[in-house]
C-alpha cells in the first residue's frame, strides 16, 4: 500500500471504509499470524521519570504524582502470580528512571526469566551496554516507542530527547537480537495523516516484531492538558492499515484504546490487533501510574484483570493463546540458516 492510498484511507470520513479496512486486516492477520490472541502481563514497576515529555503524566515536571518503585520481591511476586494463571510473558515496563541501576535492573530480569516466562523490558533509552547486560540476564524482546516519525512534532514533544537517539536505539536492539517493539499514538496535537502514514510505513522499513498504536489522551498535569482525543475510528483505522501493512507483526489492543471506548480493545482486535496486555501491577500503584486520565481497569483487582480480559477476547470469537507467542518473523526468517535468510 503506498503513502497516498494510506493518506486517503486515514482522511476519508466514510464509516463503510474503516468496516472494509477491518475485514482486510482481518484476513491478513488470519493468513500471517493465525486467529490467537496472545497474552502479555505487564509490571508497571516504577513511575519515576527523568524525562519531560509534554503528553506523558510521569514526566518529571509533575510534582502532583506520588513516586514508586517497586522491589524486586515485590516484582518477582507478581511475575510469579501471573505464571501460575498460566501467563507467559511478562512485560516489566517504567518511566525512564535514572535512578534504577544496570545491575538491579538485571538482576529484575534474571529472577523473573527463572520463572520460565518470555521476558520484555520498557525502560526507555539506555545504552548499548546497558541493552546488552539485560540481554544477558534474561531479556527476550523490548518495547520502545518512536511515538511519531515527524521529527518536528517529536522534538516539540520530547524536549530532552532526540529523534536519531531514538532510532539509534531501536538499531542496537535489533543488533543485539531482541525481538523488537515500537509504536506511536494517535491524535497527537499538531500530528497530520500525512505523519501517520510515515508511521505505518516506518513500522515496515524498521522490520518491527511488535507495534503498539493508541489514542493520545491528555493529562490534566501536563502541557497538554485539555488538549481533544481523536475519535477511536482514527485508532482503529491506524490498528488496521498497520496490520495490512506490516502482516506478520504482533500488535496489542492497546488498554489507552480501552480506555477511549469501553470495547475499544475489543474493536482493535476486530481491526487486526493479536495481543492484550493485563496489567498485573499491584492494585496500591496502579492509580499512580497515570500516563493519561481514565486509564481502563485502573481500580480492577488483580486477579479480575485476566478473566475479564479472556471473555472480552472471546466475545470477538479468536481464540485466547497461553503461549509465548514469539514473533513469527523472529522464529522464521530472521533466525534461518544464513543460506536461507533473506536479505534485511
Ligand atoms: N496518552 C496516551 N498514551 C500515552 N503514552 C504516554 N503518554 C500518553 C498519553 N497522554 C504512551 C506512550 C508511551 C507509553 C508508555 O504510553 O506511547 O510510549
Amino acid at each position: 500500500m503506498n503513502r497516498q492510498t494510506i493518506i486517503d484511507i486515514l482522511c476519508d470520513q466514510e464509516t463503510r471504509i474503516l468496516d472494509d479496512l477491518c475485514r482486510q486486516a482481518c484476513a491478513i492477520r488470519k493468513e500471517c499470524v493465525g486467529d490467537k490472541v496472545y497474552l502479555r502481563g505487564i509490571i508497571e514497576f516504577s513511575n519515576y521519570c527523568s524525562r519531560d515529555c509534554l503528553y506523558c503524566g510521569l514526566r518529571r515536571s509533575n510534582a502532583a504524582l506520588k513516586r514508586y518503585r517497586m522491589s524486586v520481591d515485590e516484582i518477582e511476586a507478581c511475575a510469579r502470580a501471573a505464571r501460575q494463571a498460566d501467563i507467559r510473558t511478562i512485560v516489566l515496563q517504567s518511566g525512564e528512571d535514572a535512578g534504577l541501576s544496570i545491575q538491579w535492573l538485571g538482576e529484575m530480569v534474571a529472577r523473573v526469566k527463572a520463572l520460565d516466562v518470555a521476558v520484555t523490558v520498557s525502560v526507555g533509552e539506555r545504552s548499548y551496554a546497558d541493552y546488552r547486560c539485560l540481554k544477558e540476564a534474561g531479556a527476550d524482546r523490548y518495547l520502545l516507542k518512536f511515538e511519531t516519525s515527524d521529527e518536528a512534532l517529536f522534538a516539540r514533544l520530547k524536549p530532552d530527547s532526540s529523534y536519531q537517539a531514538r532510532m539509534r536505539c531501536l538499531d542496537w536492539l535489533r543488533q543485539l537480537d531482541y525481538q523488537v517493539g515500537s509504536g506511536i499514538m494517535i491524535g497527537l496535537p499538531g500530528q497530520t495523516p500525512e505523519s501517520i502514514a510515515d508511521d505505518i510505513l516506518l513500522f515496515e522499513k524498521l522490520d518491527l516484531d511488535m507495534i503498539g498504536v493508541g489514542p493520545f489522551i491528555a493529562h490534566p498535569d501536563t502541557p497538554l492538558a485539555g488538549a481533544p482525543t481523536a475519535p477511536v475510528e482514527e485508532v482503529l483505522k491506524a490498528v488496521a492499515l498497520t496490520r495490512i501493512v506490516t502482516r506478520n507483526t504482533h500488535i496489542p489492543a492497546t488498554t489507552a484504546t480501552g480506555s477511549i471506548d469501553p470495547a475499544g480493545r475489543e474493536r482493535a482486535l476486530l481491526a487486526g490487533a493479536n495481543v492484550v496486555m493485563p496489567d498485573l501491577t499491584p492494585v496500591q500503584y496502579r492509580s499512580l501510574y497515570e500516563i493519561y486520565p481514565g486509564k481502563a481497569c485502573v481500580t480492577e483487582q488483580t486477579q479480575d484483570c485476566l478473566p475479564c480480559l479472556v471473555s472480552r477476547i472471546q466475545s470477538t470469537g479468536l481464540e485466547v493463546s497461553f503461549e509465548r507467542g514469539d514473533s513469527v518473523k523472529f522464529v522464521g526468517a530472521r533466525h534461518a540458516s544464513p543460506s536461507t535468510r533473506p536479505q534485511r
